[in-house]
């Protein structure tokens, strides 16, 4: 009698790759992240590490966020979060950047580290030099006992479980949730949110386990849009606003696993540069849900202009916009959700069409060439 199963395939769980496992685990995932958290019917956030007073989050100033790879996309992402929901500026700095110039760092500063790993070189280092400045410092990690999580202040652990890929997916998402629950947290502590405000944030929190069951029903569509491109050589990705860090996001999965040029752009800077490499042969993923705030009208205006170009546009759109629709090449329909936690779900089919790719490419997609999960030199 054959055995077909390996231990290792055991722990895929019938999938091929942990990548495509890891990517079907976000609905539970997510949900890991919110459980025990949201206080619904006082309108706040629990997080049982949580150690700063009200008086210390009122007098924080300012934001600094340092982070490497699709984290620092998630702390771009966190930025709009917590601008718009606790009204304190953030600024998101590359780990790597941070670290050797002359940083200002002021004892008034949140500094937060996002990291799956908890590991980085980059970051831990940028983290420590802020520490040794006066910051308060708080580590957003997935790995309990990190060096992060031991190195901070506060730390606010993800919950995505154990990612193998190297190519992070559900440790994003599970970033952007819980930099969610902390904006709503710093808006209530620091009164820029109502209780009631802080109730409708969290109600639309809720939904988002089955908004991303919902989104992941795309992949057959996905699919074939990945057999049309997957020998293209270039990609580009638009987003504005909340959308710019995911087109980043969906650039750089594309690279790592499918090795095709990828770049992520906001909708605005196309015309400063992107635009002279859109011919015939250029796929565009635009994502297009329908917000003032990713300035829907003007991103509609990128695919107008892409397609007059001759690029073939793939926008991901909502549910119930037929204006997208009738405009792009391909579609790929989300599920409505608010600005701020549209990125969560427009993630999901940028991963998925980088993962499909990859595979039709006979990639080895857990482990691709010349990265590794934990970057731990600097
Ligand atoms: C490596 C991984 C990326 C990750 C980055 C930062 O480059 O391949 O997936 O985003 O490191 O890792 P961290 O553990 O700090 O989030």
């Amino acid at each position: 009698r054959r055995i077909d199963w390996t231990p290792m395939m055991a722990e895929k769980g019938g999938y091929k790759h942990f990548m495509h496992k890891e990517i079907w685990e976000q609905p539970r995932a997510i949900a890991d992240t919110l459980r025990g958290r949201m206080l619904l019917s006082e309108g706040d956030v629990h997080f049982d590490t949580w150690n700063l007073a009200a008086e210390q989050v009122k007098s924080f100033t300012k934001v600094t966020i340092l982070a490497c790879g699709t984290s620092w996309h998630s702390g771009v992402a966190g930025k709009h979060m917590i601008e718009s929901l606790a009204r304190l500026p953030v600024e998101v700095e590359l780990a790597s950047e941070f670290r050797y110039r002359d940083p200002i760092v002021e004892k008034s500063h949140l500094v937060i580290a996002i990291s799956q790993s908890g590991e980085t070189a980059d970051t831990l280092g940028a983290f420590k030099e802020a520490k040794r400045l006066g910051a308060h410092t708080l580590a957003i990690c997935n790995v309990i006992g990190s060096a992060m999580t031991r190195e901070s202040d506060l730390h606010i652990l993800t919950n995505a479980g154990p990612e193998i890929g190297v190519a992070s997916t559900k440790a994003f998402t599970t970033q952007l949730v819980t930099l969610y629950l902390l904006a709503v947290k710093l808006g209530r502590m620091r009164g820029t949110l109502s209780v009631e405000a802080a109730q409708e944030h969290l109600t639309q929190l809720t939904q988002v386990p089955k908004m991303i069951e919902d989104v992941l029903k795309c992949e057959p569509q996905v699919k074939r849009v990945a057999r049309e491109f997957m020998n293209a050589q270039d990609f580009l990705f638009l987003g504005r606003g909340p959308m710019h860090p995911v087109a980043l996001e969906g650039a750089l999965k594309l690279k790592e696993i499918s090795y095709i040029h990828a770049e992520g752009y906001a909708g605005g800077e196309m015309k400063h540069g992107p635009i002279a490499l859109i011919d015939e042969k250029m796929p565009v993923v635009v994502l297009a849900p329908k917000h003032p705030h990713v300035a829907y009208e003007k991103i509609i205006g990128n695919i107008e202009e892409v397609r007059a170009r001759g690029g073939k546009v793939i926008a991901v759109i909502d549910e119930d916009d037929a204006q997208a629709d009738s405009l792009a090449d391909h579609v790929i329909r989300i599920p409505a959700a608010s600005a701020l936690l549209a990125p969560v779900v427009a993630t999901i089919p940028l991963q998925l069409l980088a993962y499909h790719v990859a595979e039709m490419r006979g990639n080895d997609v857990d482990q691709p060439r010349n990265l590794a999960k934990s970057v731990t030199v600097e």
